[in-house]
């Protein structure tokens, strides 16, 4: 089959490899009919993750048809249209029981990347994303083996197009869950650090949760007014403003700051120098730019929501601002499969429309342009998507939100 290979940071290519078998009695082989890249896949791109190996297949943001299934398999059968999320989960075990799937003790054979593990078991395994994450190989191919197919994949109906539901593999449970974790409803007041992906759904969340003030900061001004037009954020360019944070307490009720702040940026944020070169010597485990402004902006008895994903410590956290504001933490990778019945609902009724922050579509075989052009921020790039198959797949005009009022 055709799949994308990882040789190194910056170099990925497309290549012919084996086909994936069934190994496990509960495993199914997938036909992907349509994958993306995702900001996560944009970590191990540049090199950031350790245990990343030459050959390794990314991708875990994928949909298809079901080839193949395991004598154990149940849930689904062949010729059956899922979505698969990232977070490969057993269904059994106390965190999935608790459905906190990202939690699952049972899928993962890495250790983690938590560095003060002690006994704990490691977190579930994920799609192509290293072997601290298990080492399964991901969805940017022809054919992918789908583990624990009891309880991941999710099926979708025949009336919605591939990219309207696609998302619901990451990015829109991924968002939706730092909005619920915000607690925030209508009339609320909230601050998005990061424009990509994840933050522009994040706005698309918060809107229709009621939110009334939406800030939302990053420095690509074609993603800000995307989200501007789209959402009706308040666009903040850090790099035009050096302190976000103070620009929107000002705008805010009783100079208090905002109801919640959602960081979603992660451990790469730019804007502190000693930061970014401090990570790269690996003296610093993430930058904490981002973080401190979220903190900054949030108001007292505020909740700070981080999707963004951080690794290991941060020397400037202000530990004592949060808890001098009674701030609530809520982060950690997402439990999709909590989530998708009921956000399917809001694409059958048009409540959500994910699929118009898409600007690329792409064939497989372009792959390493996509990555290249979603890292280095071209052609006004908000999210690429990928489809198997012929080399020439016209890139179509961007959809715009037709919109909808909240509820
Ligand atoms: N928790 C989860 O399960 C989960 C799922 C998907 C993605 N993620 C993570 O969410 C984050 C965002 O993903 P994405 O797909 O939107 O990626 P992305 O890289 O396209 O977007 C990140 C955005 O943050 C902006 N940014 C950088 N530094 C900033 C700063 N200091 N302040 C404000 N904005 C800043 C960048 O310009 C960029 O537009 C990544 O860390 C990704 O790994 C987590
Ligand atoms: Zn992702
Ligand atoms: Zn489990």
């Amino acid at each position: 089959m055709r799949a994308m290979t990882y040789h190194g940071a910056h170099d990925v290519k497309i290549e012919t490899v084996p086909d994936p078998t069934i190994e496990a009695p509960d495993d199914i082989i997938l036909r992907v009919t349509a994958t993306a890249i995702c900001g996560s896949d944009l970590h191990l791109y540049r090199g950031k993750i350790p245990t990343v190996e030459h050959g390794d297949i990314f991708g875990h943001e994928f949909m298809g048809i079901v080839e193949e299934t395991g004598s154990a398999v149940t849930a689904v059968q062949r010729g059956d249209r899922v979505v698969i999320p990232f977070v490969i989960a057993c269904g059994d075990c106390f965190f999935c029981q608790n459905e906190l799937y990202a939690s699952c003790e049972t899928t993962n054979t890495g250790r983690g990347a938590i560095v003060n593990k002690k006994a704990i078991p490691p977190p579930a395994a994920l799609f192509g994303f290293s072997r601290l994450y298990g080492g399964i190989p991901g969805g940017q191919a022809e054919l992918v083996r789908v583990p624990k197919a009891n309880t991941g994949p999710f099926k979708v109906p025949g009336l919605l197009a591939d990219e309207k539901v696609l998302f619901l593999s990451d990015i829109l449970p991924t968002a939706w869950q730092a909005v619920l974790n915000t607690g925030i409803g209508p009339g609320s007041s909230i601050a998005i650090y990061g424009a990509g992906p994840v933050g522009l759904l994040s706005a698309a969340c918060a809107k229709m949760q009621g939110a009334e003030q939406i800030f939302m900061v990053d420095h690509h001004d074609y993603r800000l007014a995307y989200a501007q037009r789209t959402y009706g954020v308040i666009p903040i360019n850090f790099d035009d403003d050096d302190d976000p944070a103070d620009t929107i307490i000002r705008q805010t009720a009783g100079s208090r700051g905002v109801d919640a702040v959602i960081d979603a940026v992660g451990f790469e944020a730019k804007g502190s120098t000693t930061e970014t070169l401090l990570a790269t010597l690996k003296l610093e485990g993430s930058s904490g730019k981002a973080l401190r402004q979220c903190i900054a902006a949030v108001r007292r008895g505020g909740v700070v929501s981080v999707p963004g994903v951080y690794s290991g410590f941060i020397h400037g956290f202000l530990f004592g601002d949060a808890f001098d504001k009674g701030l609530t933490f809520k982060m950690g990778q997402t439990h999709v499969q909590r989530y998708l019945p009921e956000l399917l609902g809001h694409i059958e009724t048009g409540r959500l429309q994910p699929e118009a922050i898409i600007t690329h579509r792409m064939s497989l075989e372009q792959v390493a342009e996509g990555y290249r052009i979603f890292d280095k921020k071209e052609e006004q790039c908000r999210k690429v998507i990928l489809t198997p198959g012929s080399s020439d797949v016209p890139l179509t005009e961007n959809l715009e939100v037709t919109p909808i009022p909240a509820l």
